[in-house]
């Protein structure tokens, strides 16, 4: 098993259970509501969880296979996907343990998946300079989408808000930077 360095402020359960907590399910939708995967892709959801992602893209007609190292009563389970020697889907998606994230990245390019969308918090751009030589600089997403709201954990709004970094075929230096949110304009704020 692979040791986790990092720790999230937010989490809501054991290190030994994978640093699990569940995304939440507007982010999801606001992912597919980009339209990057075309109806009908297949994905795998390789830290799922309780399923959060992998229902959400099911919901929209999306084929998934899910599975975790650890047990949170959905998928496969038992599945380390860093020791995985075959892709099960061509797209992954999921949101990694932070600690694992880079790690997550790594594999699935290993696995030659065709493309990757991974979920971390915004200080992950620029917490280590050893991730951005070894993540950012060689392998820049070519899409990163900021949700514009904050995660709710246990009720309570997260600290950090959240982000989707999306690599597909090849390496593109241009950056796409896209803000997402499903919340109207607040009164406040109207004209
Ligand atoms: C932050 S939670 C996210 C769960 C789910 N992806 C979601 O977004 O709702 C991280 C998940 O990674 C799983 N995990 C940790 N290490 C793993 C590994 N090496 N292989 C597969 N899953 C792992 C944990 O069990 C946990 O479910």
């Amino acid at each position: 098993m692979h040791k986790m360095k990092g720790q999230w402020a937010n989490r809501v359960s054991d290190p030994k259970e994978g640093d699990f907590f569940p995304t939440q399910r507007s982010f999801v939708d606001l992912l597919i509501n980009t339209r990057l995967f075309k109806k009908g892709v297949k994905i795998w959801e390789p830290a799922c969880g309780d399923g959060s992602i992998a229902r959400a893209f099911m919901e929209r007609g999306y084929s998934v296979h899910s599975s975790d190292l650890f047990d949170h009563g959905y998928g496969w389970t038992g599945v380390d996907f860093l020791k995985a020697r075959k892709l099960k889907a061509p797209h992954i998606v999921t949101n990694p343990p932070f600690s694992l994230f880079d790690d997550f990245y790594h594999k699935s390019r290993e696995l030659k998946a065709q493309s990757i969308t991974l979920m971390c918090s915004l200080p992950c751009l620029g917490s280590s300079l050893r991730r951005y030589w070894t993540l950012w600089e060689p392998h820049p997403p070519q899409k990163i989408f900021l949700i514009a709201e904050k995660q709710k954990v246990l009720g309570k709004n997260s600290m950090f808000s959240h982000i989707w970094c999306h690599w597909g075929k090849g390496v593109s230096r241009d950056t796409q930077f896209v803000w997402l949110t499903a919340k109207q304009k607040p009164a406040l704020l109207k004209e």
